[in-house]
Protein backbone atom coordinates (compact mmCIF):
# COMPACT_ATOMS: atom_id res chain seq x y z
CA UNK A 1 0.00 0.00 0.00
CA UNK A 2 1.45 3.49 -0.66
CA UNK A 3 1.11 6.43 1.13
CA UNK A 4 -2.36 7.66 2.68
CA UNK A 5 -3.82 10.65 0.38
CA UNK A 6 -3.80 14.15 2.63
CA UNK A 7 -7.84 13.73 0.88
CA UNK A 8 -8.42 10.48 3.16
CA UNK A 9 -10.34 12.96 5.68
CA UNK A 10 -12.78 13.84 3.10
CA UNK A 11 -13.70 10.58 1.63
CA UNK A 12 -13.69 9.01 5.76
CA UNK A 13 -16.56 12.14 6.03
CA UNK A 14 -18.36 11.97 3.03
CA UNK A 15 -18.99 15.43 3.45
CA UNK A 16 -22.02 16.79 1.66
CA UNK A 17 -19.12 19.07 0.36
CA UNK A 18 -17.42 16.63 -1.19
CA UNK A 19 -20.48 14.43 -2.41
CA UNK A 20 -21.87 18.13 -4.29
CA UNK A 21 -18.77 18.56 -5.94
CA UNK A 22 -15.57 15.77 -5.45
CA UNK A 23 -13.95 16.81 -8.73
CA UNK A 24 -11.05 19.14 -6.57
CA UNK A 25 -10.17 15.88 -5.01
CA UNK A 26 -10.04 13.53 -7.92
CA UNK A 27 -7.83 16.33 -9.96
CA UNK A 28 -5.51 16.09 -7.34
CA UNK A 29 -4.91 12.40 -6.71
CA UNK A 30 -5.06 12.79 -10.75
CA UNK A 31 -2.25 14.85 -10.31
CA UNK A 32 -0.49 13.01 -8.00
CA UNK A 33 -1.33 9.59 -6.94
CA UNK A 34 -4.12 8.20 -9.83
CA UNK A 35 -4.01 4.78 -8.12
CA UNK A 36 -4.23 5.74 -4.23
CA UNK A 37 -5.18 3.66 -1.42
CA UNK A 38 -8.05 5.26 0.57
CA UNK A 39 -8.07 3.42 3.78
CA UNK A 40 -11.81 5.08 4.49
CA UNK A 41 -12.97 3.20 1.18
CA UNK A 42 -10.77 0.00 1.91
CA UNK A 43 -10.06 0.07 -1.74
CA UNK A 44 -7.26 1.88 -4.25
CA UNK A 45 -8.99 4.87 -6.16
CA UNK A 46 -7.97 4.61 -9.46
CA UNK A 47 -8.39 8.20 -11.63
CA UNK A 48 -6.90 8.01 -14.50
CA UNK A 49 -9.33 7.31 -17.73
CA UNK A 50 -5.97 5.14 -19.13
CA UNK A 51 -6.05 3.13 -16.03
CA UNK A 52 -9.59 2.38 -15.58
CA UNK A 53 -9.86 1.91 -19.19
CA UNK A 54 -7.24 -0.59 -18.57
CA UNK A 55 -9.08 -2.05 -15.46
CA UNK A 56 -11.91 -2.59 -17.53
CA UNK A 57 -11.01 -4.21 -20.07
CA UNK A 58 -9.26 -7.10 -18.13
CA UNK A 59 -12.42 -9.02 -16.82
CA UNK A 60 -10.17 -11.78 -16.04
CA UNK A 61 -7.67 -9.82 -13.31
CA UNK A 62 -10.75 -7.96 -11.89
CA UNK A 63 -14.24 -9.38 -10.96
CA UNK A 64 -17.26 -7.62 -10.70
CA UNK A 65 -18.64 -9.52 -8.16
CA UNK A 66 -18.48 -7.01 -5.70
CA UNK A 67 -18.88 -4.04 -8.04
CA UNK A 68 -20.48 -1.50 -5.19
CA UNK A 69 -17.63 -2.20 -2.67
CA UNK A 70 -16.85 -3.84 0.44
CA UNK A 71 -19.91 -1.22 2.42
CA UNK A 72 -22.73 -3.11 -0.15
CA UNK A 73 -25.78 -4.18 0.40
CA UNK A 74 -24.38 -8.10 0.95
CA UNK A 75 -22.07 -7.11 3.38
CA UNK A 76 -24.43 -5.93 5.45
CA UNK A 77 -26.69 -8.72 5.43
CA UNK A 78 -23.39 -10.96 6.24
CA UNK A 79 -23.12 -8.91 9.40
CA UNK A 80 -26.76 -8.51 10.23
CA UNK A 81 -27.39 -11.89 9.89
CA UNK A 82 -25.54 -13.13 13.23
CA UNK A 83 -25.67 -10.11 14.84
CA UNK A 84 -28.49 -10.54 18.07
CA UNK A 85 -28.94 -6.60 17.54
CA UNK A 86 -31.18 -7.49 14.90
CA UNK A 87 -35.02 -9.04 15.09
CA UNK A 88 -34.85 -12.21 13.79
CA UNK A 89 -37.26 -11.28 10.53
CA UNK A 90 -34.42 -9.22 9.67
CA UNK A 91 -31.61 -11.85 10.19
CA UNK A 92 -33.73 -14.04 8.18
CA UNK A 93 -34.17 -11.79 5.28
CA UNK A 94 -30.55 -11.20 5.55
CA UNK A 95 -29.68 -14.82 5.12
CA UNK A 96 -31.77 -14.76 2.27
CA UNK A 97 -30.15 -12.02 0.62
CA UNK A 98 -26.96 -13.61 1.21
CA UNK A 99 -28.37 -16.76 -0.84
CA UNK A 100 -29.31 -14.93 -3.78
CA UNK A 101 -26.39 -12.86 -4.00
CA UNK A 102 -23.80 -15.86 -3.59
CA UNK A 103 -26.09 -17.84 -6.22
CA UNK A 104 -27.25 -15.50 -8.17
CA UNK A 105 -24.90 -13.06 -10.18
CA UNK A 106 -26.35 -11.01 -12.73
CA UNK A 107 -24.62 -8.96 -15.74
CA UNK A 108 -23.36 -6.38 -13.87
CA UNK A 109 -21.38 -8.28 -11.16
CA UNK A 110 -21.42 -11.45 -12.81
CA UNK A 111 -18.02 -12.90 -14.09
CA UNK A 112 -16.74 -14.51 -17.33
CA UNK A 113 -17.69 -16.99 -18.72
CA UNK A 114 -21.22 -16.56 -17.41
CA UNK A 115 -21.25 -12.95 -17.64
CA UNK A 116 -21.02 -13.62 -21.51
CA UNK A 117 -23.49 -16.06 -21.73
CA UNK A 118 -26.07 -14.14 -19.61
CA UNK A 119 -25.39 -11.00 -21.82
CA UNK A 120 -26.02 -13.09 -24.80
CA UNK A 121 -29.61 -14.03 -23.45
CA UNK A 122 -30.19 -10.15 -22.11
CA UNK A 123 -28.43 -8.27 -25.60
CA UNK A 124 -31.74 -7.81 -27.08
CA UNK A 125 -33.80 -5.82 -24.12
CA UNK A 126 -32.82 -2.62 -24.90
CA UNK A 127 -31.24 -1.97 -28.76
CA UNK A 128 -31.71 1.09 -30.53
CA UNK A 129 -34.55 -0.65 -31.91
CA UNK A 130 -36.57 -1.67 -29.08
CA UNK A 131 -35.94 1.62 -28.01
CA UNK A 132 -37.50 3.61 -31.36
CA UNK A 133 -40.50 1.57 -30.09
CA UNK A 134 -40.16 3.09 -26.80
CA UNK A 135 -40.58 6.61 -27.83
CA UNK A 136 -43.79 7.36 -28.73
CA UNK A 137 -44.69 6.18 -25.06
CA UNK A 138 -41.76 8.18 -23.48
CA UNK A 139 -42.85 10.91 -25.04
CA UNK A 140 -46.54 11.22 -24.06
CA UNK A 141 -45.69 10.49 -20.59
CA UNK A 142 -42.99 13.55 -19.86
CA UNK A 143 -45.40 15.39 -21.77
CA UNK A 144 -48.33 14.45 -19.86
CA UNK A 145 -45.56 14.70 -16.15
CA UNK A 146 -44.67 18.61 -17.75
CA UNK A 147 -47.95 19.46 -18.26
CA UNK A 148 -49.05 18.64 -14.76
CA UNK A 149 -47.27 21.53 -13.51
CA UNK A 150 -46.24 23.83 -16.03
CA UNK A 151 -49.00 26.31 -15.17
CA UNK A 152 -47.49 26.74 -11.79
CA UNK A 153 -44.34 28.60 -13.49
CA UNK A 154 -42.43 26.53 -10.77
CA UNK A 155 -41.71 22.59 -9.91
CA UNK A 156 -39.09 20.23 -7.84
CA UNK A 157 -38.18 18.34 -11.04
CA UNK A 158 -36.63 15.77 -8.92
CA UNK A 159 -40.20 15.01 -7.59
CA UNK A 160 -42.13 15.48 -10.52
CA UNK A 161 -39.93 14.98 -13.31
CA UNK A 162 -36.39 13.44 -13.15
CA UNK A 163 -38.01 10.11 -10.76
CA UNK A 164 -41.30 9.45 -12.16
CA UNK A 165 -40.22 9.19 -16.13
CA UNK A 166 -37.78 6.82 -15.49
CA UNK A 167 -39.75 4.74 -12.63
CA UNK A 168 -42.63 4.31 -15.09
CA UNK A 169 -40.83 3.43 -18.23
CA UNK A 170 -38.43 0.78 -16.49
CA UNK A 171 -41.85 -0.38 -14.55
CA UNK A 172 -43.67 -0.27 -17.86
CA UNK A 173 -40.82 -1.92 -20.05
CA UNK A 174 -40.65 -4.73 -16.86
CA UNK A 175 -44.22 -5.14 -17.19
CA UNK A 176 -45.12 -4.22 -13.13
CA UNK A 177 -47.04 -0.61 -14.16
CA UNK A 178 -49.70 -0.90 -11.86
CA UNK A 179 -47.45 -1.21 -8.99
CA UNK A 180 -47.33 1.77 -6.56
CA UNK A 181 -44.27 3.83 -7.96
CA UNK A 182 -43.45 5.11 -4.25
CA UNK A 183 -42.60 1.05 -3.29
CA UNK A 184 -40.79 0.62 -6.69
CA UNK A 185 -38.46 3.71 -5.38
CA UNK A 186 -38.38 2.52 -1.66
CA UNK A 187 -36.98 -1.35 -2.90
CA UNK A 188 -34.80 0.24 -5.57
CA UNK A 189 -32.87 2.74 -2.70
CA UNK A 190 -32.63 0.01 -0.65
CA UNK A 191 -29.81 -1.69 -3.02
CA UNK A 192 -28.16 1.27 -3.40
CA UNK A 193 -28.16 3.20 0.08
CA UNK A 194 -25.13 1.03 1.16
CA UNK A 195 -22.68 1.42 -1.83
CA UNK A 196 -19.36 2.98 -1.00
CA UNK A 197 -20.94 3.88 2.74
CA UNK A 198 -21.05 1.11 4.84
CA UNK A 199 -21.77 3.71 8.37
CA UNK A 200 -25.92 3.27 8.83
CA UNK A 201 -27.73 2.67 11.78
CA UNK A 202 -29.18 -0.36 12.67
CA UNK A 203 -32.76 1.04 11.79
CA UNK A 204 -31.31 2.15 8.44
CA UNK A 205 -30.18 -1.16 8.21
CA UNK A 206 -32.90 -3.39 8.96
CA UNK A 207 -35.40 -1.06 6.62
CA UNK A 208 -32.71 -1.70 3.64
CA UNK A 209 -32.86 -5.32 4.28
CA UNK A 210 -36.35 -5.91 4.83
CA UNK A 211 -37.05 -3.97 1.72
CA UNK A 212 -34.94 -6.14 -0.41
CA UNK A 213 -36.78 -9.32 1.06
CA UNK A 214 -40.49 -7.50 -0.13
CA UNK A 215 -38.91 -6.90 -3.55
CA UNK A 216 -37.46 -10.54 -3.98
CA UNK A 217 -41.04 -11.74 -2.47
CA UNK A 218 -42.42 -9.35 -4.85
CA UNK A 219 -40.63 -10.51 -8.23
CA UNK A 220 -41.17 -14.29 -7.36
CA UNK A 221 -44.88 -13.66 -7.51
CA UNK A 222 -44.81 -11.79 -11.17
CA UNK A 223 -42.65 -14.20 -12.50
CA UNK A 224 -45.19 -17.51 -11.47
CA UNK A 225 -47.51 -15.17 -13.59
CA UNK A 226 -46.29 -14.73 -16.32
CA UNK A 227 -44.67 -18.55 -16.95
CA UNK A 228 -48.62 -19.23 -16.34
CA UNK A 229 -49.96 -16.00 -18.98
CA UNK A 230 -46.38 -14.88 -20.79
CA UNK A 231 -46.66 -11.21 -22.35
CA UNK A 232 -44.13 -9.63 -23.91
CA UNK A 233 -42.23 -8.49 -21.14
CA UNK A 234 -39.17 -8.41 -19.32
CA UNK A 235 -40.28 -10.58 -16.31
CA UNK A 236 -41.61 -12.70 -18.67
CA UNK A 237 -38.29 -12.71 -20.77
CA UNK A 238 -36.01 -13.28 -17.32
CA UNK A 239 -38.40 -15.77 -16.10
CA UNK A 240 -38.29 -17.98 -19.03
CA UNK A 241 -34.41 -17.23 -19.89
CA UNK A 242 -32.13 -20.02 -19.18
CA UNK A 243 -31.36 -18.77 -15.65
CA UNK A 244 -31.47 -20.18 -12.08
CA UNK A 245 -34.11 -18.73 -9.90
CA UNK A 246 -30.89 -16.62 -8.04
CA UNK A 247 -29.95 -14.57 -11.43
CA UNK A 248 -33.88 -13.92 -12.43
CA UNK A 249 -34.50 -12.30 -9.40
CA UNK A 250 -30.71 -10.48 -9.46
CA UNK A 251 -31.64 -9.63 -13.11
CA UNK A 252 -35.01 -8.23 -12.68
CA UNK A 253 -33.79 -6.21 -9.39
CA UNK A 254 -30.86 -5.18 -11.39
CA UNK A 255 -33.10 -4.00 -14.07
CA UNK A 256 -35.25 -2.11 -11.55
CA UNK A 257 -32.35 -0.26 -10.17
CA UNK A 258 -30.76 -0.01 -13.20
CA UNK A 259 -33.54 1.71 -14.97
CA UNK A 260 -34.39 4.91 -12.51
CA UNK A 261 -32.11 5.51 -10.26
CA UNK A 262 -29.60 6.51 -12.33
CA UNK A 263 -31.41 7.79 -15.16
CA UNK A 264 -33.19 10.22 -12.64
CA UNK A 265 -29.51 11.45 -11.88
CA UNK A 266 -28.59 12.64 -15.83
CA UNK A 267 -32.25 14.31 -16.33
CA UNK A 268 -32.25 16.46 -13.11
CA UNK A 269 -28.20 16.89 -13.43
CA UNK A 270 -28.75 18.17 -17.12
CA UNK A 271 -31.99 20.64 -15.63
CA UNK A 272 -29.10 21.81 -13.28
CA UNK A 273 -26.58 22.32 -15.76
CA UNK A 274 -29.56 24.50 -17.80
CA UNK A 275 -30.50 26.82 -15.32
CA UNK A 276 -26.78 27.63 -14.58
CA UNK A 277 -25.86 28.11 -18.67
CA UNK A 278 -29.40 29.99 -19.28
CA UNK A 279 -27.42 30.63 -22.59
CA UNK A 280 -27.18 27.20 -23.48
CA UNK A 281 -31.39 26.76 -22.65
CA UNK A 282 -31.63 29.19 -25.79
CA UNK A 283 -29.17 27.53 -28.00
CA UNK A 284 -30.59 24.30 -27.51
CA UNK A 285 -34.25 25.88 -28.08
CA UNK A 286 -33.18 27.13 -31.56
CA UNK A 287 -31.14 23.86 -32.31
CA UNK A 288 -32.98 20.44 -30.98
CA UNK A 289 -30.12 18.52 -32.37
CA UNK A 290 -27.57 19.83 -29.61
CA UNK A 291 -29.76 18.38 -26.94
CA UNK A 292 -28.05 14.95 -27.51
CA UNK A 293 -24.39 16.18 -27.34
CA UNK A 294 -25.69 18.14 -24.12
CA UNK A 295 -26.47 15.23 -22.72
CA UNK A 296 -23.39 13.21 -23.27
CA UNK A 297 -21.45 16.77 -21.73
CA UNK A 298 -23.74 16.20 -19.06
CA UNK A 299 -22.98 12.90 -18.23
CA UNK A 300 -19.35 13.40 -18.82
CA UNK A 301 -18.80 15.84 -16.46
CA UNK A 302 -21.63 15.00 -13.76
CA UNK A 303 -22.02 11.13 -14.01
CA UNK A 304 -24.78 9.37 -11.94
CA UNK A 305 -22.41 7.01 -11.29
CA UNK A 306 -19.33 8.32 -9.95
CA UNK A 307 -17.12 5.36 -9.24
CA UNK A 308 -17.28 1.69 -9.15
CA UNK A 309 -15.69 -1.00 -7.41
CA UNK A 310 -13.00 -4.01 -9.04
CA UNK A 311 -11.70 -6.78 -7.15
CA UNK A 312 -8.81 -8.16 -8.24
CA UNK A 313 -8.62 -11.98 -8.40
CA UNK A 314 -4.46 -12.26 -8.92
CA UNK A 315 -1.25 -10.15 -7.86
CA UNK A 316 -0.84 -7.65 -10.70
CA UNK A 317 -0.11 -4.07 -11.61
CA UNK A 318 -2.19 -0.79 -12.40
CA UNK A 319 -0.82 2.47 -13.61
CA UNK A 320 2.75 0.68 -12.78
CA UNK A 321 1.28 0.45 -8.95
CA UNK A 322 1.13 -3.16 -7.45
CA UNK A 323 -1.97 -5.03 -6.76
CA UNK A 324 -2.11 -7.95 -4.60
CA UNK A 325 -5.01 -10.72 -5.36
CA UNK A 326 -8.14 -9.87 -2.87
CA UNK A 327 -7.64 -5.97 -3.49
CA UNK A 328 -10.28 -3.55 -4.12
CA UNK A 329 -10.34 -0.90 -6.89
CA UNK A 330 -12.78 2.24 -6.95
CA UNK A 331 -12.32 2.99 -10.53
CA UNK A 332 -13.56 6.64 -10.64
CA UNK A 333 -15.25 7.35 -13.40
CA UNK A 334 -16.20 10.93 -12.01
CA UNK A 335 -12.58 11.75 -12.62
CA UNK A 336 -12.14 9.73 -15.80
CA UNK A 337 -14.50 11.92 -17.46
CA UNK A 338 -12.07 14.85 -16.37
CA UNK A 339 -9.11 13.53 -17.50
CA UNK A 340 -7.30 16.53 -19.33
CA UNK A 341 -5.23 13.86 -21.17
CA UNK A 342 -8.51 12.73 -23.02
CA UNK A 343 -10.71 15.96 -23.16
CA UNK A 344 -9.25 19.28 -23.51
CA UNK A 345 -10.34 21.48 -21.28
CA UNK A 346 -12.37 19.05 -19.46
CA UNK A 347 -14.39 21.38 -16.75
CA UNK A 348 -16.58 23.19 -19.86
CA UNK A 349 -19.19 21.87 -21.49
CA UNK A 350 -18.42 22.00 -25.01
CA UNK A 351 -21.49 20.49 -27.38
CA UNK A 352 -18.91 19.93 -30.29
CA UNK A 353 -16.29 17.27 -28.69
CA UNK A 354 -17.90 14.88 -31.34
CA UNK A 355 -16.40 11.16 -31.09
CA UNK A 356 -14.36 12.18 -28.84
CA UNK A 357 -17.00 13.59 -26.04
CA UNK A 358 -18.81 10.42 -25.99
CA UNK A 359 -15.23 8.24 -25.16
CA UNK A 360 -16.00 9.31 -21.46
CA UNK A 361 -16.88 6.52 -19.08
CA UNK A 362 -20.39 7.28 -17.37
CA UNK A 363 -21.59 3.79 -18.94
CA UNK A 364 -17.72 2.08 -18.52
CA UNK A 365 -16.47 0.65 -21.16
CA UNK A 366 -15.37 -3.24 -22.48
CA UNK A 367 -18.22 -6.18 -21.15
CA UNK A 368 -19.80 -4.25 -18.70
CA UNK A 369 -20.93 -1.34 -21.16
CA UNK A 370 -23.96 -0.26 -19.69
CA UNK A 371 -27.09 -2.46 -21.42
CA UNK A 372 -29.50 0.25 -20.59
CA UNK A 373 -27.21 3.07 -22.47
CA UNK A 374 -29.62 3.87 -25.55
CA UNK A 375 -32.83 3.66 -23.45
CA UNK A 376 -30.95 6.61 -20.53
CA UNK A 377 -30.05 8.75 -23.97
CA UNK A 378 -33.55 8.65 -25.12
CA UNK A 379 -35.39 9.20 -22.07
CA UNK A 380 -32.82 12.32 -21.43
CA UNK A 381 -33.49 13.59 -24.66
CA UNK A 382 -37.03 13.55 -24.64
CA UNK A 383 -37.55 14.51 -21.27
CA UNK A 384 -35.29 18.20 -21.67
CA UNK A 385 -37.18 18.48 -25.54
CA UNK A 386 -40.71 18.97 -23.74
CA UNK A 387 -39.29 20.77 -20.66
CA UNK A 388 -37.31 23.36 -23.17
CA UNK A 389 -40.40 23.18 -25.25
CA UNK A 390 -42.82 24.47 -22.46
CA UNK A 391 -40.90 26.88 -20.22
CA UNK A 392 -38.55 29.96 -21.06
CA UNK A 393 -36.19 31.15 -18.35
CA UNK A 394 -35.39 27.92 -16.19
CA UNK A 395 -33.57 28.96 -13.22
CA UNK A 396 -32.98 27.77 -9.80
CA UNK A 397 -36.01 28.97 -7.71
CA UNK A 398 -35.02 31.93 -5.30
CA UNK A 399 -34.82 29.28 -2.23
CA UNK A 400 -32.44 26.67 -3.97
CA UNK A 401 -29.46 26.07 -3.26
CA UNK A 402 -29.01 22.64 -4.98
CA UNK A 403 -27.33 21.43 -2.39
CA UNK A 404 -29.27 18.47 -2.10
CA UNK A 405 -26.73 15.53 -3.43
CA UNK A 406 -27.25 12.29 -2.51
CA UNK A 407 -24.49 11.29 0.57
CA UNK A 408 -23.45 8.53 -1.76
CA UNK A 409 -19.95 8.29 -3.10
CA UNK A 410 -20.89 5.91 -5.70
CA UNK A 411 -24.32 7.46 -7.33
CA UNK A 412 -24.47 10.86 -7.96
CA UNK A 413 -27.98 12.34 -7.70
CA UNK A 414 -30.08 15.47 -6.75
CA UNK A 415 -32.78 14.61 -4.07
CA UNK A 416 -34.59 18.01 -5.07
CA UNK A 417 -34.27 20.32 -7.73
CA UNK A 418 -36.62 23.57 -7.11
CA UNK A 419 -37.27 25.69 -10.20
CA UNK A 420 -38.83 28.65 -11.49
CA UNK A 421 -39.54 29.55 -15.30
CA UNK A 422 -42.01 31.21 -17.51
CA UNK A 423 -44.80 28.73 -18.87
CA UNK A 424 -44.80 28.60 -22.98
CA UNK A 425 -48.06 27.22 -23.93
CA UNK A 426 -47.66 24.88 -27.14
C1 LIG B 1 -27.84 7.64 -17.26
C2 LIG B 1 -28.23 6.43 -17.02
C3 LIG B 1 -27.32 5.26 -16.75
C4 LIG B 1 -26.02 5.24 -16.34
C5 LIG B 1 -25.12 6.42 -16.04
C6 LIG B 1 -25.64 3.85 -16.23
C7 LIG B 1 -24.38 3.42 -15.86
C8 LIG B 1 -23.96 2.12 -15.93
C9 LIG B 1 -22.61 1.68 -15.69
C10 LIG B 1 -21.46 2.59 -15.28
C11 LIG B 1 -22.56 0.35 -15.89
C12 LIG B 1 -21.31 -0.54 -15.79
C13 LIG B 1 -21.14 -1.08 -14.43
C14 LIG B 1 -19.71 -1.45 -14.10
O1 LIG B 1 -18.79 -0.77 -14.53
O2 LIG B 1 -19.53 -2.41 -13.34
C15 LIG B 1 -23.90 -0.07 -16.23
C16 LIG B 1 -24.26 -1.36 -16.47
C17 LIG B 1 -25.57 -1.74 -16.67
N1 LIG B 1 -26.67 -0.92 -16.81
FE1 LIG B 1 -26.68 1.07 -16.79
N2 LIG B 1 -26.71 3.07 -16.56
C18 LIG B 1 -27.76 3.89 -16.90
C19 LIG B 1 -29.01 3.51 -17.31
C20 LIG B 1 -29.44 2.22 -17.40
C21 LIG B 1 -30.77 1.82 -17.80
C22 LIG B 1 -31.91 2.75 -18.21
C23 LIG B 1 -30.81 0.47 -17.73
C24 LIG B 1 -31.99 -0.36 -18.06
C25 LIG B 1 -32.53 -1.22 -17.33
C26 LIG B 1 -29.48 0.01 -17.32
C27 LIG B 1 -29.08 -1.30 -17.15
C28 LIG B 1 -27.78 -1.71 -16.98
C29 LIG B 1 -27.38 -3.11 -16.96
C30 LIG B 1 -28.31 -4.31 -17.11
C31 LIG B 1 -26.00 -3.12 -16.76
C32 LIG B 1 -25.09 -4.34 -16.65
C33 LIG B 1 -24.39 -4.62 -17.95
C34 LIG B 1 -23.35 -5.71 -17.80
O3 LIG B 1 -22.69 -5.80 -16.77
O4 LIG B 1 -23.21 -6.50 -18.75
N3 LIG B 1 -28.68 1.11 -17.14
N4 LIG B 1 -24.73 1.03 -16.26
Amino acid sequence: MTETCPHDGLFAAATPELVRCPYPVYEHLRGEHPVQWIPALTAYAVTRHADILDVLLRPEDFSSRKQSGPGAATSLAVAAAEDPQYSDRVRAAAVRRIGIAEKGAALVNCDPPRHGEQRKMMNKVFTPRRVALLEPPIRELAEGLVDAFVARGEADVVAELATPLPMTVIARALGIEGTDIPTLKRWSDAFVRANGRPNLSVEEISALILSLDECYDFFEARMSERLADPREDLVTDVAQADLCHEERLQMLTLFLIGGNETTNSLIASCIWMLCRRPELQDELRADPELIPPFVEETLRVEPPVQGLFRQAMRDTTVGGVPIRAGDFLWLVYGSANRDEAQFPTPDEIRLDRGAEGRRHLSFAQGPHFCLGAPLARAEARIALETLLARTRNLALAPDEDAGQWAPNLVQHNLTRLNVVFDPVSV
